[in-house]
């Protein structure tokens, strides 16, 4: 699946995700908030799977737990109803460990672009009685405050900034938490809780993509991570993908052409069960082919009367929206038809603006060719065009 390390054997990942996400204020609890075409806590999972732990155990909403479930799928989690503060809902996950677990790695959904071998670092570090944490150095510039006044300079040597996964042998964190239960103490995040008990805290190198989307302005930091980069889900690289269509049309005995979104006066049209623009019909199957979304014939075909006679740009417009609904964003188009006419030269330009206008701006380049006088379009029979497409998944709220 992928070139990381293994992480040692019998190590679980508890992932908490069952707080309400306040300071996001998406109307719904913050793991469940889309981030491109899945949820934040989808993508959180698939970064955990794809570091291969044993178990993963998904702390969640109390009333989600169906929900969730049918998000999951076949992935191999065990769902539990979290608590009303982040150490409750981790007390809950420990609570749901397989036997044979040694190492408990704890690790925020928000945090959901943390890199795969974030994970398996944490978790070779654990060791008898020592804790481990992914830290950043600090990087901007601190000051001590009271009220409005700046009293002290604070050395950022100092300090590190603590990320998730924290990773713990098993035995130690469960007496851990079971300390703090009992004296009724909430502590930050499992790193002091565990060493209030006595244990050992150690850190590792973390990683910006571990950022945790806490405010609105975090998640627009993750959709422009998941839109321009390639990411890694649990079936591998997330990257862009290409499609081809074709399309073939006789012209017809009379009419006006209409041919990659422009009119073509004193030139015969196509025959077809719409404008006959063969142009951008292979477009449509190009992009729709690419997205994995079917073809012209499923979204536009006879089936749907409402598209009898309809322009190729309607299509056009059509495919752009079901390629958005879907979650993908058009890279570019390249298209180009064989045919003897039109002469088309001279209006590339404008049959390209036209393309792009209709497709909501997506890069569109046109070419066209003769065929030496061989086969159909050579005859003057008719026109044949070939489409390929790039497509990117892309962010959506
Ligand atoms: N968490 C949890 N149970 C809680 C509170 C928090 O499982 N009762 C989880 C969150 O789902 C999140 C992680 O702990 O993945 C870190 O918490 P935070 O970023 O503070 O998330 P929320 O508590 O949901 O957000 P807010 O504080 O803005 O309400
Ligand atoms: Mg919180």
């Amino acid at each position: 699946m992928n070139d990381l390390p293994a992480p040692p054997a019998r190590t679980a990942v508890i992932i908490v995700a069952a707080g309400s996400g306040t300071r996001l204020a998406a109307g719904v609890p913050k793991a469940l908030v889309p981030l491109g075409a899945r949820t934040i806590l989808e993508h959180a999972l698939d970064g955990v799977l794809a570091a291969a732990p044993s178990q993963v155990v998904l702390v969640v909403p109390a009333g989600r737990e169906a929900e969730v479930a049918a998000m999951a799928g076949d992935r191999p989690v065990r769902i539990v109803a979290g608590g009303d503060t982040r150490q409750r809902s981790v007390a809950a996950g420990l609570a749901a460990l397989a036997d044979g677990v040694e190492v408990v790695l704890v690790h925020d959904a928000a945090r959901a672009l943390t890199p795969p071998a974030q994970f398996t670092a944490v978790a070779i570090a654990v060791g008898p009685g020592i804790g481990v944490i992914p830290a950043l150095p600090v990087v901007d510039t601190l000051k001590r405050v009271r009220g409005e006044n700046v009293v002290a300079p604070v050395d950022r040597a100092e300090l590190a900034a603590a990320q998730t996964p924290q990773g713990f042998p098993r035995a130690e964190l469960l007496a851990a938490y079971a300390q703090a239960t009992e004296q009724g103490v909430e502590y930050t995040d499992d790193a002091a809780l565990f060493a209030a008990a006595g244990g050992a805290v150690r850190h590792v190198l973390g990683s910006e993509e571990a950022f945790k989307i806490t405010t609105p302005h975090d998640l627009e930091r993750a959709r422009m991570i998941l839109s321009s980069s390639a990411r890694f889900s649990a079936e591998g690289p997330v990257v862009p993908r290409i499609g081809i269509g074709t399309d073939v049309h006789a012209f017809a005995a009379g009419g006006t052409l209409r041919l990659a979104g422009l009119d073509w006066p004193g030139e015969p049209a196509l025959d077809g069960h719409s404008d006959g623009d063969a142009v951008a019909h292979a477009i449509v199957d190009a992009l729709l082919g690419a997205a994995g979304l079917g073809d012209i014939g499923q979204h536009f075909g006879t089936a749907h009367p409402e598209y009898a006679g309809a322009h190729g740009d309607v299509f056009l417009a059509r495919t752009a929206e079901i390629l958005a609904e879907a979650g993908f964003a058009i890279g570019n188009v390249s298209v180009q038809f064989q045919g003897n006419r039109p002469r088309f030269s001279a209006r590339r330009a404008e049959a390209e603006r036209a393309l792009s206008a209709a497709l909501g701006g997506a890069s569109v380049a046109v070419s066209a060719t003769t065929t030496d006088g061989l086969g159909f379009p050579g005859r003057g029979e008719g026109i044949a065009v070939t489409a390929v497409a790039l497509v990117h998944p892309i962010a959506q709220s």
